[in-house]
Order: C-alpha cells, then sequence, then structure tokens
C-alpha cells in the first residue's frame, strides 16, 4: 500500500520543508491538495506553487495533484507543466470527464477521477478503462483532520472487484485510493477492503510527533 501524504495539514508556510520532511521519512509520493475556494469553501494553492515545490524537492518524488477545482478543463496542462505528475479531477467538477482524462494522459500525466461521498461509484466503473487511478473521498472535501465516513466501504469493495475483473481481463492497472480521516486505527481495514494508496494528512502532520515517528506507527498497523 502506497502511503501519500497530503501536505494541506502541515506548516503551509513552510510548505517545501514539509515535503522534504515526507520524502525524507522515505513517503516519495506527496498528495498535493489544490483548493480554489469555489468547488470547496477552502482554498490552498496552485501552479506557481507546485511550481517552486518541484524545484525544492528535485524530479524524484510524485506529485499527485487532487484537483479540487471548477476549471480542471481549462487548467490541466498548467499544472502537469508546474511538474505535476498525476491529475485527479472530481466528477462533479468537470463537464466533459471522459475528453478531460484522455487529455490528460495525452499530456503525459496520469488521470485520475475522484467521487465525493454522496456520489454514485458507478460513474468511475464508466471511466475504468480510462483511468490511472480512482480516488474515493472519505471525508467531504476541503478541510483535514476530519472523521473518516465508513459507508464508503462498499464503493470501495465494488471499485476493487471491477479493477481486478479489468486487469484480469488485460485492461489496465488502477490504483484505488481513499482520501479523508486515515489514521492507525483504519488503515489495515483499508487494505483489506482493497485500497492500495491511502492519503494520510492529520495522521502524519500533526503535533504529536515526526512524520517519521508518525509513519512508524501507520506500518505497525500496517504490520509492515
Ligand atoms: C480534504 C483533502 C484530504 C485531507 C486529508 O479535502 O482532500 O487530502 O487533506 O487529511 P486527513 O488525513 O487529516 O483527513
Ligand atoms: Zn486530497
Amino acid at each position: 500500500m502506497i502511503i501519500a501524504p497530503s501536505v494541506l495539514t502541515a506548516d503551509l508556510a513552510a510548505l517545501g520543508n514539509a515535503c522534504q520532511e515526507a520524502v525524507s521519512a522515505g513517503l516519495d509520493w506527496l498528495h498535493l491538495d489544490v483548493m480554489d475556494g469555489n468547488f470547496v469553501p477552502n482554498l490552498t494553492f496552485g501552479p506557481p506553487v507546485i511550481k517552486q515545490l518541484r524545484k525544492h524537492l528535485g524530479e524524484g518524488p510524485v506529485f499527485d495533484a487532487h484537483l479540487m477545482i471548477e476549471n480542471a478543463e481549462t487548467m490541466y496542462q498548467d499544472y502537469i507543466d508546474a511538474g505535476c505528475n498525476h491529475l485527479t479531477v472530481h466528477v462533479e467538477a468537470v463537464t466533459h470527464l471522459h475528453r478531460l482524462l484522455h487529455a490528460i494522459r495525452e499530456a503525459g500525466a496520469g488521470a485520475g477521477v475522484v467521487l465525493n461521498p454522496a456520489t454514485p461509484v458507478d460513474i468511475a466503473l464508466e471511466v475504468l478503462p480510462d483511468v490511472d487511478l480512482v480516488l474515493i473521498m472519505s471525508v467531504n472535501p476541503g478541510f483535514g483532520g476530519q472523521s473518516f465516513i465508513p459507508t464508503v466501504e462498499a464503493k470501495i469493495r465494488k471499485l476493487r472487484k471491477a479493477i481486478d475483473e479489468q486487469v484480469a481481463a488485460g485492461g489496465r492497472e488502477v490504483q484505488l485510493q481513499i482520501d479523508g480521516g486515515v489514521k492507525t486505527h483504519n488503515i489495515a481495514m483499508l487494505q483489506e477492503w482493497g485500497v492500495t494508496n491511502a492519503v494520510v494528512g492529520s495522521g502524519l502532520f500533526n503535533d504529536r510527533g515526526s512524520v517519521a515517528d508518525n509513519l512508524t506507527m501507520l506500518h505497525e498497523a500496517l504490520n509492515v
């Protein structure tokens, strides 16, 4: 299972150092929570900041941009040019999803689709052949430190089965990512559900310990 640190709950006044701390702890898949203050109430950062993070961190880490924005269809190339390796777009915020996913892949980035807690999983099944990643939100997007929504279990299990069937039929492998409220008490359960990539924000960036210490506890919970 990939543990993807969400930097949203890190010290955003020293974002480069926070990302470097995660990378130094061995976490090289960084989950960048891009919020525009329209699709979600909160506002974080965009391409100019991401471009500087890429300069600061070098080419090594994977930049996985979770685009909680209204204009992904017009801005996706800017995020790729800024250094993002994966772009995950909200089905609730995009008009022409299939076209956008293909455009992202043709531009050389990994294409992902993300569903809010109330969004039916069938939309993701419609584009499963067209994506590299499906993200299931286990909180309502916009903020870190929220409580996990357990009713997403059925969506995760249905997706797990569909991805396994797609791969067995010779189709593309798809990462099954979850985001929101992932902690030491539930991460092993999520792995059993079939999650392959877990975003962790406040479970890694908090005042209880360093990223490395918090990661050790997550690994212990996963018996790794
Ligand atoms: C919420 C973001 C999540 C969040 C995760 O809109 O997409 O990535 O930062 O933070 P925790 O792990 O604290 O719920
Ligand atoms: Zn996120």
